[in-house]
Parts: structure tokens; sequence; C-alpha cells
């Protein structure tokens, strides 16, 4: 096998493998005790903010695509503007409990990698999901982030933040067992039992460059508070520029 086979055969093993995390994550997300895990019930400070200044920013009446919406945990405070609501997540169970929640609002299954919108929406939201989008399809879910929205349209998404010596750790771990990962990639709670779940970790200029390569110019950028010094959450108001 030439250099160039055995690189696309790799390719094709982690573009494999990436699919194949997707559809587990969808699985594991599924069966989630939402109702017991205190995540679903709170929210901080941070979030708060960055939607406030989001909806400050949307006309009377606008209309919101919150892309991973998971069981609708910000779609109260959208509605509660004026503003509708259509929430999308690649878990059906998480819809149905969103749609359980809030029967007026609009629920649509899809990856992010595959958002069928153009020109539909004045604001979309990714909170708290980004993590789960590898290197590859950040520019693709940018893109149809960009798609879906009216011009002007607002994106607020967040990127999560964990200290980069535990990213190296896990990451070089991942890379120990056998996993085609990249850097910034790791398995959080992979045991002999489970395989974990998949995270990226981008730097935040690698951020800002995808963002202004799809077609956005940041408007704010604001840094959550940290939990238990384990993670935090970077929050990213961003405008189309085309
Ligand atoms: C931590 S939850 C956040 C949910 C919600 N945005 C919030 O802030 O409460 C992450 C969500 O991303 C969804 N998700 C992960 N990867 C996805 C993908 N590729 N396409 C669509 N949804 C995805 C999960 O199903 C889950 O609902």
């Amino acid at each position: 096998m030439g250099e160039r086979d055995r690189g696309s055969s790799s390719a094709a093993g982690r573009a494999a493998w990436l699919w194949e995390l997707r559809r587990q994550n969808e699985r594991q997300e599924d069966v989630a005790d939402t109702a017991n895990e205190p995540y679903w019930q709170e929210t901080d400070d941070a979030h708060r903010v960055s939607f406030d200044r989001l909806l400050s920013m949307l006309p009377p009446g606008g209309s919101v695509l919150d892309a991973a919406c998971g069981i609708g945990r910000h779609v109260g405070a959208v509605l509660a503007s004026g503003r509708s609501v259509t929430a999308v997540d690649a878990s059906a169970v998480y819809l149905a409990k969103t749609h359980a929640s809030f029967p007026d609002v609009t629920i649509e299954k899809h990856d992010l990698q595959d958002l069928p919108y153009r020109d539909r929406f004045d604001a979309v939201v990714c909170v708290d999901a980004m993590e789960f989008v590898p290197p590859e399809d950040w520019p693709r879910v940018l893109g149809r982030f960009r798609d879906a929205l009216h011009r002007p349209g607002r994106l607020y998404i967040t990127v999560e933040l964990v200290p980069p010596e535990e990213i190296r750790s896990m990451n070089d771990a991942a890379r120990g067992s056998g996993l085609p990962v990249v850097d910034g990639e790791v398995m959080w709670e992979a045991s002999d039992e489970s395989p974990g779940y998949y995270h990226y970790y981008p730097g935040l200029d690698q951020v800002r460059a995808w963002l202004s390569g799809a077609g956005f110019a940041i408007l704010d950028e604001l840094e959550g508070p940290w939990h238990d010094g384990e993670y935090a959450y970077h929050h990213i108001l961003a405008r189309t520029t085309m």
C-alpha cells in the first residue's frame, strides 16, 4: 500500500470512528437521567448575560434556532422575550422532553452537521454543544448556522474550556489506547466497560479563525465561571458578514 492509500484509509477509519461516536453519543443522551442530573436544572450568570445580550439584538417577534437544544433548558427565556423557537437536537428523547415542556415549539431531529435551513432565523444559538463537534466538522457546522440565518443574523455559541494540561493528558491517554485522535480530542470517563464520551477542545484563536472563515464577525466574548476549577464555557456572540 502506498503512502496516499495509507493516508486515505486512515482518513476513512477516522471518519468511521467519528460517525460511530456521534451515534454513540445520541444513544447515551437518549438514556441520560436528566431529571436528576443537576446540569439540566441550572444555568449560570454568564449564560444568562449572553442570552440577554443576544435577545436585545433581535427584532421583536424574531425567530431563534436552538441548535442542540437538549431538553430545552434555554427555550423558556427565548419564548418569554416574545421570540419563536425551533429546537433541534440529535436525541429524539431530548426533543420529546422539550416538546413536553414547550408544546408550541417546533422540534426537528437533525445533527448539527446536517442542519437543512436556508434564510430562516434571526438568531442561531448553540450552547454547551460545540465540544461534540470534531475539528473537521467545525467549518461545516458554522456554515450551516450561517446559511440558516436571515441577514443580518446573530449567532451565540459556547466553547467549553478545560485546563490545558488535563486536555493534553487525556489526549495522550486516548492516543495511547490506539484511538485516531488529533490534538485537543479526549474521551471522558473511558474505561474497560465504557468507551466514554467524546469532546474536542479547540484553541480560541482557531475558533475565531473558523468563525471569520464562515462569515461571522465577533461582537462580544465572555468567559463563564469555572466549575470547581474543572471546566468553564467561553461565550461568543457574533453577527453575519456575508
Ligand atoms: C450538554 S447538552 C446541551 C444542551 C442545551 N444546549 C443546553 O444548553 O441545555 C449537549 C447537547 O448536544 C446534543 N448534540 C451533541 N452532538 C450533536 C450533534 N452532532 N448534532 C446535534 N446535537 C448534538 C446532545 O444530544 C445534547 O442535547
